[in-house]
């Protein structure tokens, strides 16, 4: 029956009835903090093209981390940037390494907050790329095996979860396999499964200190423009073993999101990345949109597309908006 027996508006006309239909919801214990754990002492540097996120060293990370805890968001992801660099990422696996340190650190002083670890070796190699390079080329079954190596070492100093965003064949049935060996087979992998070569990672690579010194990631991340191969790649990494999926960038790939879903109906987190937070930033600091509606509606159509978790610098601020 269409109009006037059907009218729209009805549902909409008061604050209550809207919610009682609304069909998405959104809360803090869904977001998910990524965080720079740089070393030295007393350190919190801004990033300057992410206003409002620092680099903290551990101590004072552990101070963030009770805000954050105390905000209600559902867990802190880890990345390290560490004092030197070398040609084998040896940083990245290293037991006193800084993540590892951070890892100890945050679970000992919060017990209950999740700590989950990036796993890959852009931010602890020379050159920037996310693995172990051989005649100008990232070698994957090498890259593989450093970072299974890395994701142990996250296990052993006590993460909740490892994270492996490299984009390597194979990575995450060789995590797996080496963490259910070293007895961490309780460990759940949150896996990028469909990370694509994207232009919004910027401000991120000022973050991590991670800017490729040759060369781009196009031989490992995905082509902006395939989406059937972003749902290969999801189902490949739940045949390897991956317990929660992910897509990244947000926003410009919430058809992606919908379609990783739809044909997985697995865990899927998708990663608000540091170039989305970094231009609503720029236009709310020029006055020129509603900071706070604007973050909410957009953290509202990426759960909406499908994803459950979502990553992003905002996960603190949104939580208190949410509160
Ligand atoms: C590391 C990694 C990157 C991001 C998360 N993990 C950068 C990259 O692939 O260059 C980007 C996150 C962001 O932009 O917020 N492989």
């Amino acid at each position: 029956m269409a109009f006037p027996a059907t009218r729209m508006r009805r549902l909409r006309r008061t604050k209550a009835l809207r919610e009682l239909v609304r069909e998405t919801s959104l809360s803090p214990a869904e977001l998910i903090q990524p965080a720079f754990v740089v070393a030295g002492e007393g350190v919190r540097e801004d990033v300057e093209s992410m206003p409002g996120i620092e680099r903290f060293s551990i101590s004072e990370l552990v101070a963030e981390a009770t805000d954050v805890a105390a905000a209600g968001v559902g867990a802190l992801l880890l990345f390290g940037v560490p004092s030197a660099k070398d040609e084998s990422a040896s940083g990245a696996y290293d037991d006193e390494g800084v993540v590892q340190m951070a890892v100890r650190a945050l679970k000992g002083a919060h017990p209950d907050l999740t700590v989950i670890t990036d796993v890959c070796l852009c931010e602890y190699t020379s050159h920037g790329h996310c693995g172990f390079v051989r005649d100008g080329e990232v070698d994957n079954d090498l890259t593989v095996e450093l970072l299974a190596k890395t994701a142990i070492s996250h296990a052993e100093a006590g993460a909740d979860a490892v994270a492996p965003s490299d984009m390597m064949d194979g990575r995450v049935g060789t995590i797996r396999h080496q963490l259910d060996e070293e007895g961490h087979a309780g460990v759940p992998i949150i896996s990028y499964s469909s990370k694509y070569a994207s232009a919004f990672y910027g401000p991120f690579r000022d973050a991590a200190e991670s800017t490729p010194g040759f060369g781009d990631r196009r031989s490992y991340q995905l082509d902006p423009a395939n989406a059937d191969e972003a749902v290969r790649e999801a189902k490949l990494d739940l045949e390897e073993g991956a317990d929660m999926l992910m897509v990244k960038p947000a926003t410009p790939y919430l058809d992606v999101v919908r379609r990783v879903k739809d044909a997985t109906r697995a865990p899927l987190a998708a990663y608000h990345v540091s170039g989305e937070y970094s231009m609503l930033k720029a236009a709310a600091a020029n006055g020129w949109i509603d900071e706070r509606a604007a973050v909410l509606e957009t953290l509202t159509s990426i759960r909406r597309a499908g994803a459950d978790a979502i990553v992003t610098y905002y996960a603190k601020e949104a939580a208190a908006w949410l509160r």
